[in-house]
């Protein structure tokens, strides 16, 4: 008895966390969202006989994310809460990034923007550009069948042959701006630009407008050069390191991707129970 299971049924994938009363974490789970009830009970199947944990362990389950709604009432009998997602986003944000106050970014599907202080989390607002936005345009734009194979083709890609930069369109400086900004997202497609720059493309506009959109929600905030903490899929992107690192560049607010980023909803979920 005493294990806490934090569930997220997000959009595109199931997440699933255990944890221990005393928060240590068990391990973690992620499954693709088919639907989202099969993946709920299969991603909870697979993870109790993954981790050799009897069901007869688990003291309660802590659901979250858009699929949770398809759930009434409880699983297998086990009492089952279901926790506000932008509650869980924040405070896994939070518990993930050791921090007291933050912007917490969740990069799903779609991108949600949480201002988390203490066990306080406000939902600033949201954006549909995201993980969804990457796969749908870079499916119908390159032979690419899935996120995995759309970043192994990103990987091959120039960015130059399809954004315009700060560079190209200026020979003085602009304030703060590097030559090396991208101005326009796409302005420099043309019939030379291949599949693997456009792949790239869509991450790099992807992430740029995740970012900004983080920067400008802080603003708003009365800490606007304060820590923010990126969690979701889409943190898993290599390319998210560069734009890491001209983001810090360009604005005073630390960008922080905390371990286990991905589960970040989940473990929230199963903050609520320990
Ligand atoms: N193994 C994977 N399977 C599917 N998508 C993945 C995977 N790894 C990364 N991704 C990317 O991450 C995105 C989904 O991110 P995440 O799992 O955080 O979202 P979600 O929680 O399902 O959705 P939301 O929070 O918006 O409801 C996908 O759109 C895709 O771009
Ligand atoms: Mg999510």
């Amino acid at each position: 008895m005493g294990i806490i299971l934090g569930i997220d049924v997000g959009g595109s994938t199931t997440k699933i966390v255990g944890m221990r009363p005393n928060r240590e974490l068990i391990s973690t789970m992620m499954v693709k969202a088919y639907d989202q009830l099969t993946s709920l009970y299969g991603a909870l199947g697979n993870y109790m006989d993954t981790n050799g944990l009897p069901l007869s362990d688990v003291e309660k389950i802590y659901i979250t994310g858009v699929g949770s709604s398809y759930l009434s009432g409880s699983i297998y009998g086990i009492p089952t809460i279901k926790v506000e997602e932008f509650s869980a986003i924040g405070k896994g944000g939070l518990w993930l990034s050791g921090l007291e106050q933050a912007i917490v970014v969740s990069m799903g599907t779609g991108t949600a923007f949480v201002k988390a202080k203490g066990n306080e989390f406000m939902h600033i607002g949201g954006s549909g550009v995201g993980g969804g936005t990457l796969v749908g345009l870079g499916c119908r734009l390159t032979s690419a069948d899935g996120f995995d194979s759309l970043c192994r083709l990103a990987e091959k890609g120039n960015l130059k042959n399809v954004d315009l930069t700060i560079g190209a369109i200026t020979k003085q400086s602009i304030s703060t701006l590097h030559s090396d900004i991208t101005a326009a997202n796409f302005a420099n497609l043309n019939s030379d630009s291949t599949e693997a720059d456009i792949a790239l493309g869509l991450v790099n506009m992807v992430l740029q407008t995740v970012f900004t959109l983080g920067v400008f929600a802080a603003r708003g905030t009365d800490t606007p050069d304060g820590p923010i903490v990126l969690t979701g899929s889409l943190t898993g992107l290599h390319q998210i390191d560069d734009t890491r690192e001209a983001f810090s560049a360009l604005y005073p607010n630390e960008f922080i991707l905390p371990p286990h980023a991905a589960f970040a909803t989940a473990i929230g979920a199963a903050l609520h129970g320990c």
